[in-house]
């Protein structure tokens, strides 16, 4: 089944849909096998992550009690969205980056929908099931127009470029841009500003810089969620293309690097192993410990947050925190000229 056949399957009202569905979801996830595995440093891009399965089964990382991130982002938007959304400007349309189940940005829906009447939340995804899921989440803030896009970003942004009819705000939560390397990060803010007007608002949630002792359990959690997780990357190889993954023979691996302020995320080889790729004739040959890179989460100061938000184009305006200062919102401007 296809993005497109998923999300017309999905829950979200036929109505609601503008259909962004990854042109030819096969030929991504083969190219991914193609790129990144048959080659020595081994990688499989993040956002194979992210089947309806890998949706839901972030969605319990999120629930961790090791996992901090999600309800000391929730923290601070609950303390704080009203400030936001005046700082923001009130805006007309809302759009969601990665929205997931949207859980966190109904607070800051709820928060402007009392004082901005005619509201529109834009949710982007990869994942249908994951849009469907935003939709009835807020199924009960009847004020707010609820228009769910199927999309990866920056690639699809464009229809963006459409009029908002008013200002809007893009928001960019859970740490997600944490998940990118530096100058992509960058691409990926200027891509955003690209498709923005003057004084339109964009807000950004960032796990801070911290210690290791305190990062690594985050990813590593001893319940085996964020392994499963990792490894179900595999598993979509496997029904996707064909592939023979057996997935005890790969470790769940995370480490810390200081030099560049980052988690990251293995699956490491339990043994010398051949596998094949059916559906692309190809053989994965890996040796014992030999680490797939899936996975990258850059931790970050708030000088670096400026940094990045000035490169791509914004002026910062204004941060908040939580009383631990583990994790940091920032909102920024396009400038008016
Ligand atoms: N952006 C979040 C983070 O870096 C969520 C996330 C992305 C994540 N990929 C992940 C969490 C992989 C656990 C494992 O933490």
């Amino acid at each position: 089944m296809n993005a497109e056949t998923a999300l017309r399957n999905s829950a979200v009202p036929a109505g609601l849909l503008q259909s962004r569905a990854p042109r030819d979801t096969f030929a991504a996830v083969a190219d991914a096998v193609c790129t990144g595995l048959l080659r020595k440093r081994k990688r499989l891009p993040p956002w194979l992550l992210y089947d309806d399965e890998g949706s839901a089964l972030f969605e319990e990382i999120t629930r961790l009690p090791t996992y901090y991130l999600t309800r000391t982002e929730r923290a601070i938007l609950l303390a704080h969205a009203d400030a936001m959304v005046e700082a923001a400007g009130l805006p007309r349309e809302v759009v969601e980056l990665g929205a997931g189940s949207a859980s966190k940005t109904r607070i800051l829906l709820a928060a402007l929908s009392r004082r901005q009447p005619r509201l529109r939340y834009v949710p982007v995804d990869v994942s249908p099931s994951a849009l469907s899921q935003a939709a009835i989440q807020l199924r009960d803030l009847s004020l707010v127009d609820v228009r769910p896009a199927v999309a990866r970003y920056p690639e699809e942004l464009g229809f963006l470029r459409r009029p908002a009819g008013g200002r809007r705000l893009v928001m960019f939560l859970g740490s997600n841009v944490g998940n990118y390397d530096p100058p992509r990060a960058v691409d990926l803010l200027a891509a955003v500003r690209r498709q923005l007007a003057p004084g339109d608002g964009f807000l950004m949630g960032v796990d801070r810089r911290k210690s290791p002792a305190l990062l690594l359990p985050t990813y590593d959690d001893n319940l085996g969620v964020t392994e499963r997780f990792s490894k179900n990357v595999l598993t979509r190889l496997n029904r996707e293309l064909g592939a023979h993954f057996a997935l005890d023979r790969f470790r769940h691996v995370v480490t810390w690097n200081a030099r560049a302020s980052r988690i990251d995320l293995y699956l490491e080889s339990a043994s010398a192993q051949r596998v094949a790729v059916d559906a692309l004739g190809v053989k994965v040959d890996l040796a014992a410990g030999e680490r797939i890179h899936t996975e990258s989460s850059y931790k970050l100061t708030d000088a670096r947050v400026r940094q990045l938000l000035e490169r791509g184009g914004f002026v910062p305006e204004a941060s908040w925190t939580d009383e631990r200062r583990l994790y940091g919102v920032h909102l920024a401007r396009v400038p008016l000229d």
